[in-house]
């Protein structure tokens, strides 16, 4: 059992710290909003992440999770930090750091014995220098050095958070110190040796052939380098596939079937090839530009890089010319959104193509309409107006667009949605509906790379 601290409790910083203690630490969270800590010691999660209350509430009733907000108890009551306080896009698509540098210099002069820290945001590569640097400000110094920085970025999605927490495919580990490493390295065993018993309304189901995490030890800079690179694969794999869309809608090809059959290719792997409005979030869009400017600091050009951006910055778009092209002006029409968060399984509207494609159709004198299972209410200057019912924002639309392919909507009543449409247009903007199951009902389905009729050469099958 390890004695931790996490600092920051947003998306990444409570499924750690609930984590943590579930797996049998006694973890201590230093949160400074005052009533984002009452409701998490109360067991409240103030944000839609599936299973994460049942687990904060059988963390903070196990007595192994406590939420603070002194930096003198926090760092009296641990071992090992670890740093999970926001680092959002700053300027010109560089991190902002002033959350971190904040927390920093409200810990450093509370260090009274030695902390190994552990930087869980994503942060710049090099960072940890300047992490050295803001403790050694900070802290009363000293002969013996009061800490060491490890790193330990995050690979965790919303909307599967605690699952990839408890059966991550690896814990990267960067520091130049061993002994730091060994440190984080058995507050991770419990999850590295999956020697862990939680009741399964707590975890989540482990995936089948799953053989268990991988330990990666490694330098500093390669750690931060990983989780960057992950994340710009990952925007390029569906960049990649929006690409391949935009020819498949040429050529007459379908591209969610072109994504089986080169995903069937061990190489390359069928997931994070679904084409569709793109990618939003809060980490893709600003990891992804954080590399690139990174890459400019060293005079590095990123050709790929900014493709992968503009590729995916095209794909909202992609959307209002296609209602244009079968509504012509969009003046005065009725566009029903299905789907705000930027994807299923959260409330997350930062980055969502729904809020910038409300926007650009609103701007086109169209009126936006829109629904969503968990998201109640959107930024006013978006110009959409959201409804607690799907067929409410449907009714008398002109065209229907799936945005974010939430269960719901994948057996939603067509015949219901057909009749309180005043229009007959379905966009699947995430490839998601059965284009037949449209047609009988007599809408008229529109993909993206996809053809809009079912093609006569029968079904493609998955095979045996
Ligand atoms: C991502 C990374 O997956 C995770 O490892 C990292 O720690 C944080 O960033 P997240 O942003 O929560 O996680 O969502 P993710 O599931 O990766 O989806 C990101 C976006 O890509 C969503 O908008 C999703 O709709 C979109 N997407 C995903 C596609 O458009 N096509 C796909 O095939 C997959």
């Amino acid at each position: 059992m390890s004695r931790v601290c996490v600092v920051g409790s947003g998306y990444v910083g409570t499924v750690v710290a609930a984590g943590l203690a579930a797996v049998g630490h006694d973890v201590v969270a230093l949160e400074s909003d005052d009533d984002k800590r009452s409701s998490l010691q109360a067991g409240d999660v103030p944000f839609y992440e599936p299973g994460l209350p049942d687990l904060l509430r059988a963390a903070v009733g196990s007595g192994r999770l406590r939420f603070t907000d002194s930096p003198a108890d926090a760092m009296d009551s641990s071992d090992v930090v670890f740093l999970s306080v926001g680092t959002p896009s700053g300027e010109n698509g560089r991190a902002d750091l002033t959350a971190l540098g904040a927390a920093l210099a409200s810990i450093g002069p509370e260090l009274r014995h030695h902390h190994v820290f552990v930087t869980k945001s994503t942060v710049p590569i090099g960072t940890h220098g300047w992490v050295e640097i803001m403790l050694e400000q900070a802290s009363n110094g000293g002969t013996a050095p009061l800490f060491a920085v490890v790193s330990n970025p995050e690979f965790l999605r919303e909307g599967t958070a605690i699952g990839d927490f408890l059966y991550p495919d690896r814990v990267v580990l960067g520091s130049d110190d061993p002994a730091a490493m060994d440190a984080v390295e058995r507050v991770y065993a419990p999850i590295l040796e999956q020697a862990f018993d939680l009741p399964g309304s707590i975890a989540p189901r482990r995936e089948d052939r799953w053989d268990g995490p991988t330990l990666l030890r490694t330098s500093l800079a390669t750690a931060e380098m990983i989780k960057y690179a992950a994340n710009a694969f990952l925007a390029t794999k569906i960049s990649f596939a929006n690409e391949m869309a935009g020819i498949c809608e040429r050529v007459g090809a379908d591209v969610t079937e072109v994504a089986v059959g080169i995903g069937l290719d061990q190489r390359i792997g069928g997931h994070f090839l679904n084409a569709g409005v793109g990618w939003g979030g809060s980490c893709f869009g600003k990891d992804v530009s954080a590399l690139i400017a990174t890459a400019k600091d060293f005079g590095f050009p990123t050709r790929m890089l900014d493709a992968v951006v503009d590729v995916n910055r095209a794909q909202r778009s992609v959307v209002v010319e296609k209602l244009q092209r079968h509504l012509h002006s969009l003046m005065g029409r009725r566009i029903a959104l299905l789907g705000l968060a930027f994807k299923p399984g959260t409330d997350d509207l930062r980055d969502a193509p729904a809020l910038e494609i409300g926007r650009r159709l609103a701007q086109l004198g169209a009126r936006v309409h829109a629904h969503d299972p968990v998201v109640t209410a959107v930024p006013a200057d978006t110009g959409i107006s959201v409804f607690l019912d799907p067929f409410e924002a449907a009714a008398s639309a002109d065209a229907v667009v799936l945005v974010t392919e939430w269960d719901e909507y994948l057996d939603l009543d067509l015949d219901k949605l057909a009749r309180v449409m005043r229009g007959h247009l379905l966009l699947d903007g995430r490839n998601a509906l059965d284009r037949a199951a449209v047609a009988g009902a007599g809408l008229t389905y529109v993909g993206i790379g996809r053809p809009t009729a079912q093609p006569r050469t029968g079904a493609f099958s998955r095979g045996a």
